[in-house]
């Protein structure tokens, strides 16, 4: 069957964030990224600041309005620092922008290309669960910095265009997942916009049962496009005796939204040392866990009480084992976090390891006294 909105990757992630300039500080000093690009009052742009971090292959945006009627700051007092945009870069905007709203997307920003002296950038916008947007985004004609309203970093400019060497940080190589947090009895209608307007196709399925501790529980279903390069989860909220991590996240989001980012490595204990090094706060996890983890993912190359220190996870599937591990929320309300994943094999999301997972943030969602 003809894939008819092909997608070549995540072209980048935008956070609406109330101070970008802090928080670009914070992604450069705490998980290694560069500010290879930056639009502001200095560029022309009266509007926002906007600085451009990258590492590997992912590139995050961080921007911030410069006066309280723009939507961006509507988005920030509404839902603090979060994900605005998810961008995926594909062959025709246009005809994506299209074939979703076609099949029933509703859209957000017409199909628009913008022309300076580096090309033609095109691109638009469909609404998906919250105030988060899917931007379809082709820069294939553009070979200036990110996008048009963009001046490179010193020292970033020779990364301009395609091919370019790119800055490889702490390991961060490339965003593995982007999972959202929907509403309770939401899940399927997500599941459902993603398989009809988009194409993805379902990959895994989690219920409740496998994943539900005594306080806590959620459903959640994975979603990728055709070529498997993009995957995005979709949990929601199930019945527990306490109140889900899933709902504490919608309370203070106040909706729909991302949870979290997952970055993969390939030195996952190197990457992690660095990052706890430079203050980056992870989750806790058991001591026992690692008594039990030879018994339950048999032989992985790691040395468990590397593991153990860092607190890195593992889980093993018919395919393979994964290591991972999760951030607390890099922001005061108890929402966004990442995951860094190493995959060895596993094709999975850490199922065996949500329990553990489950356990950890609970604690700290009981010192927050939501629990
Ligand atoms: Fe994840």
């Amino acid at each position: 069957m003809e894939d008819f909105l092909p997608i070549k990757g995540t072209d980048h992630v935008e956070f609406y964030v109330g101070n970008a300039k802090q928080a670009a500080h914070y992604y450069r000093t705490g998980f290694g990224f560069a500010n290879t690009a930056y639009s502001g009052l200095e560029t022309g742009n009266r509007a926002t600041a906007s600085y451009v971090m990258e590492q590997g292959k992912i590139r995050l945006v961080l921007t911030t309005s410069l006066s309280p009627d723009h939507a961006i700051a509507r988005h920030t007092h509404l839902h603090g620092d979060g994900v605005g945009v998810i961008a995926l870069s594909v062959p025709d905007a246009e005809k994506s922008y299209y074939e979703s709203t076609k099949r029933g997307a509703t859209g957000a920003i017409p199909f628009t290309e913008v022309t300076d002296e580096y090309g033609t950038f095109r691109y638009a916008a469909i609404r998906a669960y919250g105030d988060t947007l899917i931007k379809f985004v082709d820069r294939s004609d553009y070979n200036g910095v990110f996008a048009p309203g963009y001046q490179a970093r010193p020292g970033y400019e020779e990364w301009e265009g395609n091919g370019r060497n790119r800055y490889t940080g702490y390991g961060l190589a490339h965003i593995d997942h982007i999972v959202g947090n929907v509403e309770l009895g939401a899940m399927n209608r997500w599941v459902n916009f993603f398989a009809h307007t988009m194409g993805f196709s379902q990959l895994l399925h989690f219920d409740d049962k496998d994943i539900s501790t005594e306080y806590s529980a959620l459903m959640s279903k994975v979603m990728q496009d055709g070529s498997g390069k993009v995957k995005f989860p979709i949990n929601e909220p199930a019945e527990g005796k306490k109140k889900s991590q899933i709902q504490e996240y919608l309370d203070y989001y106040m909706g729909p939204g991302a949870q979290h980012l997952a970055c993969s490595t390939g030195d996952i204990i190197a990457t992690v040392t660095r990052l706890r090094e430079n203050g980056v706060e992870f989750l806790r996890v058991p001591h026992t866990y690692y008594e039990m983890l030879e018994a339950r993912v048999g032989n992985i190359n790691e040395p468990i009480d590397k593991l153990a220190e860092l607190g890195i996870l593992v889980d093993r599937d018919e395919e393979g084992y994964l290591l991972q591990i999760f951030t607390k929320p890099v922001q005061d309300r108890p929402t966004v976090f990442y995951e860094i994943i190493e995959r060895h094999g596993s094709r999975g999301f850490g199922k065996g390891n949500f329990q553990a997972l489950f356990e950890s943030i609970e604690r700290e969602q009981a010192l927050r006294g939501n629990l």
